[in-house]
């Protein structure tokens, strides 16, 4: 099993997945610009319901949100792990100001551009608010949290980005987060909740075939930065969702026997008719998963913010 905290180069990482059996690639690797824009698209999809969710809790319970992480006049960091563009994180941020909170904005990301184009639209929308981009992973991101300051860390980690992790790469990551926090700090997660299987498969099996393109992305970045030659119109998505396991997967199946060279790796790697690539995991959650995590990692949760359709939750994290 991979731990989610390893680092691995692109080539290694392509190398490794494309000689394991079944054949693998990492979502991780999905958000390069073209990848980014496709995840945008994803968000505004009718199918994909997480993202407006997520934004419902945070508008709806803005104040129980606010007066759960902190007491008045405490002063924190609000760190966000894999940013993103910050929308709901904005809605916080807005209110949060307006209550004269003390708190310095640490948004972490992978993509460089990303942190850009956060930090100028936060320091345009905010112009009273710290803000203080770090780049990097997050594994990058815990080791930084060790020589920080004694300064109490709500650290955020939203948008079903821990669905990317098996259960136990979620609890590895969670144990490490553990390792660097300290008993005041809190951690604020996004779970996708279990539901009508066809509701989540259809999030991950759009009619505009938009997660089709997101998936196959990832091919046309190994054939641009790899110097492979695969043939996109040989591959086709396919999205499950197993109930039992509560995880909906993507692949992209080799449509005939087919062979790939990868100009990088000096290999030539062979795909037999519909042999599946598996990409994506996108674990969901219920109520017992998320303690049991929670537990099982150092923490105990807090409390549990739902939207409306109870199909999302945000879940606040003390160490235990
Ligand atoms: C960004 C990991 C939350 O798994 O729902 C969306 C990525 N993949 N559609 C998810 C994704 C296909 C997304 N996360």
């Amino acid at each position: 099993m991979q731990s989610a905290i390893q680092q691995n180069t692109f080539a290694d990482d392509v190398q490794r997945g494309l000689s394991a059996n079944p054949k693998f690639l990492s979502s991780k690797y999905f958000y390069d610009d073209e990848g980014s824009r496709l995840f945008q698209e994803i968000m505004k999809l009718p199918e994909y319901y997480l993202t407006r969710a997520e934004t419902e809790i945070f508008r709806s319970q803005t104040k129980e949100i606010y007066e759960a992480f902190a007491k008045q006049g405490e002063t924190f960091d609000l760190i966000e792990l894999g940013a993103g563009d910050g929308t709901k994180t904005s809605l916080l941020v807005d209110y949060f100001l307006k209550q004269n909170a003390d708190f310095k904005y640490v948004p972490i990301d992978i993509s460089a551009e990303a942190l850009n184009y956060l930090s100028e639209k936060f320091n345009a929308s905010f112009p009273e608010l710290a803000v203080q981009p770090e780049q990097g992973d997050y594994f990058r991101t815990l080791e930084t949290f060790k020589t920080k300051t004694d300064r109490r860390k709500i650290i955020l980690f939203l948008g079903s980005n821990i669905g990317n992790f098996s259960q136990p790469q979620a609890q590895d990551f969670f144990k490490s987060l553990r390792a660097v926090m300290n008993p005041h700090d809190a951690l604020f997660i996004g779970f996708d909740l279990q539901k009508d299987p066809r509701t989540i498969l259809r999030a991950y099996d759009d009619a505009q075939n938009v997660t089709a393109e997101f998936n196959l992305n990832l091919l046309r970045r190994i054939n641009r930065e790899l110097g492979a030659d695969f043939d996109l119109q040989e591959f086709s998505h396919y999205a499950g969702y197993h109930p039992i396991e509560g995880a909906a997967r993507s692949f992209l199946m080799s449509r005939q026997a087919q062979k790939v060279f990868v100009k990088a790796l000096s290999k030539t790697f062979e795909f037999a008719a519909w042999e599946p690539i598996f990409m994506e995991i996108s674990q969901k959650y219920n109520l017992g998963m998320i303690d049991d995590l929670a537990q099982m990692s150092g923490f105990k949760v807090v409390r549990n913010f739902f939207d409306g359709q109870n199909f999302y939750a945000n879940s606040l994290w003390k160490p235990l």
